[in-house]
């Protein structure tokens, strides 16, 4: 197949760094299309854990051409450090192999100062952002005063980066907040400007010659369904287009290519949300300390960018329903069933309640939803650990029941079970 288009059903996190590195091991191409460094994709590869915030999961794997998509915000910064980190680990971050869309933008210290300041001015109504620019900088783009990576290769580069600088220290000054010396900026970003020269590319005119030519390309999305700028869980969002259809619009691909896509939702076998915003099926106290984990493992939940403790809560079958829709997704791939070994028994939200009557679909999607109290079914657990089983067959019958029934909610089926963080930890379901 092509297209294929890896998607989070949730609120991001869902395993989607760890989903793509298994697509990728027969893949061509790997591509982000949204967001930027608020992302943070994990892939483990034996005692080799990679947090990848920019460059797309597939770059494990030596045959893959990566792709940063016009739809994303780039802190050179960041990227650099990844390409060092990835370097050291043996992996080529050659220009043939990390391509960057001349389309895509930058993201600037200014940026970060302006995510910061907007965030202090929000008070306790603030969103939660990461702090890394991503609300500023697709703010320039919409309002047409964007850097794009081409523009670091014009001659008057320097001057617009102060112009850019000087900008957003009128609104700076206005939020109260200090702030920033144009000149350093400069400097800096014409070096980086320099390093980066041979990897910026039409990389939509690649991508397209890719598809053409029968090559696999793997489109990774950043964040998660709800967290779109149109479809999430508005105004507790992020700035981009995190869903399938964005897929399109942020690598520069036409309708011809959604044609055959094969669009994969990975969905955590439970909720979870790190920032601000609605979260009907949240639980706290101890029920939360133990889908959360205490931090001994790497895979519990707090954020893999900022560090902070996820929320967590029982699977939403309502939203997930949504996110079917909302993205086309044809299959799914659950993540961290193993996570719920040993509960004695398991809720699962199949409705919401308000006024009395049951909801299946929200009139206004998932934009307001306090007014709603969802509706649980409740499922038995399982005791054994599923992290050594590889077959459909040697699962718990418990697990198969819950994973039976998330596929009547959704209305899709399971294609693959994650039951741990590393490659082999996997069961396909063909
Ligand atoms: P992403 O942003 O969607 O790529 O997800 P993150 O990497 O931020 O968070 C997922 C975390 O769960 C990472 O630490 C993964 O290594 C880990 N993980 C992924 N799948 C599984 C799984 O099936 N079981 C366990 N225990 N951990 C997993
Ligand atoms: P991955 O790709 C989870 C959340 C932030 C905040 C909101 C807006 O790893 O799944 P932003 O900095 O984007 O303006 O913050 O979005 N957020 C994420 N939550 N996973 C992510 O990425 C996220 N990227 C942003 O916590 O609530
Ligand atoms: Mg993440």
């Amino acid at each position: 197949m092509p297209l294929q288009i890896i998607v989070g059903a949730q609120w991001g996190d869902e395993g989607k760094g760890r989903i793509v590195d298994w697509f990728a091991a027969q893949g061509d191409f790997s591509a982000r299309y949204n967001g930027g460094d608020n992302a943070g994709h994990t892939v483990t590869v034996g005692s080799r854990i990679f947090k990848l915030h920019l460059i797309p999961s597939g770059i494990i794997h030596p045959q893959i051409v990566a792709i940063l998509g016009n739809g994303m915000v780039v802190n050179p910064h960041t990227l650099f450090d990844e390409m060092d980190m990835l370097r050291q680990a043996g992996i080529s971050v050659s220009p043939e192999r990390l391509r960057l869309s001349y389309a895509a933008h930058l993201i600037t210290p200014a940026h970060q100062a302006l995510d910061k300041a907007l965030e202090a001015a929000r008070g306790k109504g603030n969103l939660g952002t990461t702090g890394r620019g991503i609300g500023p900088a697709y703010t320039d783009k919409t309002t047409r005063r964007g850097l794009r990576l081409a523009d670091m290769l014009a001659p008057d580069f320097c001057e617009r980066i102060g112009d850019h600088v000087a900008e957003a220290n009128r609104t700076l000054s206005m939020l109260g907040a200090p702030g920033l010396d144009p000149a350093p900026v400069c400097e800096q970003y014409r070096e980086f400007a320099g390093r980066l020269k041979s990897h910026i590319a039409d990389t939509s005119l690649e991508l397209h010659a890719a598809l053409q030519a029968g090559k696999t390309v793997l489109a990774e999305g950043a964040q998660g369904t709800l967290l779109d700028i149109d479809f999430g869980t508005y105004p507790f969002v992020t700035s981009s287009s995190t869903t399938a259809p964005g897929a399109l619009t942020g690598l520069g691909l036409g309708l011809d290519a959604a044609r055959d896509a094969r669009v994969i939702g990975v969905v955590k076998a439970f909720q979870t949300r790190v920032g601000s915003g609605p979260f009907p099926t949240e639980v706290f106290d101890d029920l939360a300390l133990r889908l959360r984990g205490t931090g001994e493992h790497p895979w519990d939940e707090y954020g893999t960018t900022t560090g902070r403790p996820r929320r967590v809560g029982w699977l939403d079958g309502v939203l997930l329903k949504y996110a079917i829709r909302i993205n086309g997704i044809r299959e799914l791939a659950v993540t961290k069933l193993d996570i719920l070994s040993g509960l004695k028994s398991l809720q699962l939200c199949t409705a919401y309640r308000r006024d009395g009557k049951l909801f299946t679909d929200l009139p206004f999607g998932p934009a307001d939803l306090s007014p709603y109290e969802p509706v649980y079914e409740e499922l038995h657990g399982w005791r054994e650990d599923v992290s050594a089983v590889r077959t459909w067959a040697d699962l718990p019958p418990a697990a198969k029941t819950y994973l039976e029934r998330l596929t009547g909610l959704a209305g899709v089926p399971v294609r693959l079970v994650s039951v741990g963080p590393e490659r082999e930890q996997i069961v396909n379901h063909p």
